[in-house]
């Protein structure tokens, strides 16, 4: 296993290229068990899970290949094969997004559940709720979910739960709903960018969706779906990520290829906590020059602020003059990140789902320890501007959606290298 042994101090200056966005790519490589004809997406980043999806996907019968040039092609060869099996799930949350295709196109599904994460519960109940309003039956036995979607018609939903709707929930029941004789009404849909992809895509493959990026969805089921080539929107948390690494060293950065009008509400808290954000038709810059000021933030569904960013904002209102409020709608327990930043000198008080960060000085060099993947993404920020060495290690979190996060850091003068962990597994805690 990896860690990263970062060096703080540096000023981050330069530009980076965004990566197209993991979650779309995840429920987009899904999408294409809809199909026996070839399809194609564009520029996918070399992810650990972006090779999950490709196993689970090879292992229902589809030949799939990673390309030099960064494109996935996939052909349905098989489709007799209909289980998603436990020890691939597990590893993998999305991969729940097979379920919607399957029942969709092979009318039989047998999904391992999925369990939660580390920060807290993750119900499919949502997903289930679509499904059997299509008619699906689905039973839960053996820690697996067997569908039935034999009797697959159009029919109305609402997708909405206590935190808002569900981003891979719309996309799973979507790419069921494409393939279901009928209408299909989808209310309280998520309007999440990477949904729209989804959505975007099951039309260029011939299917009839309207509303697409609104709370409604339209659904008219076809007989048929072709193959398509897809090039999926720019990656707007890890664009976030590098403008938050621009904020807490007070430098300098600019993320090309990345779409500025998915990122508005993170560009005006980059604002509030005193930073100056211009944009381009595809590219953000964001520099600071002065002390971080602290500034509240509220994670939301989209378009509000992205409960993916919450992590790396604290790690910035660190450093801020003043107390900032973080309160987490999406994932109310997502605060593991907290324990690790104090061992950073940070000062957070969680309190239910909010955490008061009481801004300090300066972080001090520490070792860390990642729990997921965006945490691991708040300890590599906070590494960047503490003084001394800081070591990340479990980075395997971080690889799971930032492709050679290091070499971009390394480009913008980070002081960061990636080198085996020795240690790794040994006296560790529980
Ligand atoms: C997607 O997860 C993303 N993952 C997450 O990104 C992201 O944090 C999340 O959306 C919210 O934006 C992928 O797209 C692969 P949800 P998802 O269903 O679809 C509750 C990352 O770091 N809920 O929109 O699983 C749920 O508990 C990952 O890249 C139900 O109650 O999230 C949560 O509180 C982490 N019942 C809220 O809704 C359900 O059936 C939003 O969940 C489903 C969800």
């Amino acid at each position: 296993m990896d860690k990263f042994v970062i060096e703080g101090g540096v000023a981050l200056r330069g530009e980076v290229e965004a990566s197209v966005a993991k979650n779309s790519v995840l429920p987009l490589l899904a999408a294409t068990l809809l199909t026996r004809e070839p399809c194609r997406i564009l520029d996918v980043p070399r992810l650990s899970d972006v090779g999950t999806m490709l196993t689970i996907l090879r292992a229902l019968g589809v030949e799939c290949l990673h390309e030099e040039d960064g494109s996935v092609t996939t052909r349905v060869v098989d489709e007799t094969k209909c289980e998603a099996p436990y020890k691939l799930v597990r590893t993998m949350r999305a991969s729940i997004c097979v379920l919607g295709p399957l029942l969709g196109r092979r009318r039989r599904a047998r999904v391992s559940f999925p369990g939660g994460c580390v920060f807290g519960p993750r119900p499919i109940d949502l997903h289930l709720r679509g499904f059997r309003a299509l008619g699906a039956e689905l039973e839960l036995e053996g820690g697996y979910i067997v569908g039935d979607a034999r009797s697959l018609r159009g029919g109305e939903m609402y997708l909405g739960g206590p935190f808002g709707s569900t981003v891979t929930g719309t996309a799973n029941v979507l790419m069921a709903a494409v393939l279901a004789e009928g209408t299909t009404l989808i209310d309280m849909a998520a309007c999440e960018p990477e949904v729209q992809d989804v959505a975007n895509f099951l039309v260029a493959m011939g299917a009839d969706i309207r509303g697409i990026g609104t709370p409604t969805l339209e659904v008219h089921g076809v007989a048929e779906l072709h193959g398509a080539t897809y090039r999926p929107v720019p990656d707007r948390i890890e664009a976030g990520t590098f403008l938050a690494a621009a904020a807490i060293t007070g430098g300098t950065v600019t993320v090309r290829k990345c779409r500025p009008d998915h990122l508005r509400a993170v560009t005006e808290r980059l604002q509030a906590v005193g930073c100056r954000v211009k944009t381009g038709e595809d590219w953000v810059s964001c520099s600071r020059h002065a002390r971080l000021q602290a500034a509240d933030v509220t994670t939301l569904p989209y378009p509000g602020f992205p409960t993916d960013l919450q992590a790396q904002f604290m790690s910035v209102v660190c450093l801020a003059d003043g107390v900032s409020v973080i309160t987490e709608k999406v994932y109310p327990e997502r605060f593991m990140h907290i324990s690790e930043l104090e061992r950073m000198r940070s000062r957070i008080r969680k309190e239910g789902n909010c955490a008061i960060v009481h801004g300090t000085d300066w972080l001090s060099g520490a070792p860390v320890i990642a729990s997921d993947l965006r945490a691991s993404a708040a300890l590599v920020l906070a590494g960047l501007v503490a003084e001394g060495k800081t070591t990340v290690r479990r980075i395997y979190h971080l690889d799971r959606g930032y492709e050679r996060m290091e070499r971009k850091l390394q480009h913008l003068g980070a002081r960061i290298e990636r080198v085996r962990d020795e240690d790794e597994g040994k006296g560790e805690d529980s």
